[in-house]
């Protein structure tokens, strides 16, 4: 396992749009392994693989209660809305309230290709629709109503 750079919003490739998964070999475990280890090292709840430059469909989030591997997941139905404050590893130190589904179910495959579904409320949801948005080019900026100012910050440390 490696820890990957992170790539850091104004990089062009977190506005591209990633290619699907289809070879699930000692490759793609790597690349989920060292995401794994890049994330948990940087403090993150998630990543998507664009944000380590590889430019493919391939998630992983670990909130505390639930960690995920998800290879190709794609929303399938989401329910409610949730105003939350909200970051990403790719815009250091900036922080904004989202608008975000307050429930979502997703279709993805694990590692070895296996189909599953997995629904996230409140936190959770958030984090799928947060790196599944990568995986499109999209950032949390997209969704942001206000985004946090210093004194914002500074009253929450
Ligand atoms: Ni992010």
């Amino acid at each position: 396992m490696a820890i990957r750079n992170i790539v850091k919003e104004g990089d062009e490739i977190l506005t591209k749009v990633c290619r699907k998964v289809e070879k699930f070999d000692a490759k793609l475990h790597t690349l989920l392994d060292d995401m794994y280890e890049t994330m948990n090292m940087a403090n993150g709840i998630g990543i998507a693989a664009p944000q380590v430059g590889i430019l493919r469909r391939v998630v992983v989030i670990d909130t505390g209660e639930k960690k995920l591997e998800l290879v190709n997941p794609e929303i399938i139905s989401q329910s409610g809305e949730q105003r939350e404050n909200e970051g990403c590893l790719s815009c250091p130190g900036e922080y904004g309230i989202t608008v975000r589904p307050y429930k979502v179910t997703v279709k993805a495959q694990d590692r070895n290709g296996n189909e599953f579904k997995v629904s996230g409320e409140a936190l959770l949801a958030r984090a799928l629709c947060h790196e599944i948005d990568h995986l499109d080019g999209i950032l949390f900026k997209k969704h942001t109503i206000r985004m946090l100012t210093e004194e914002d910050l500074k009253n929450m440390r």
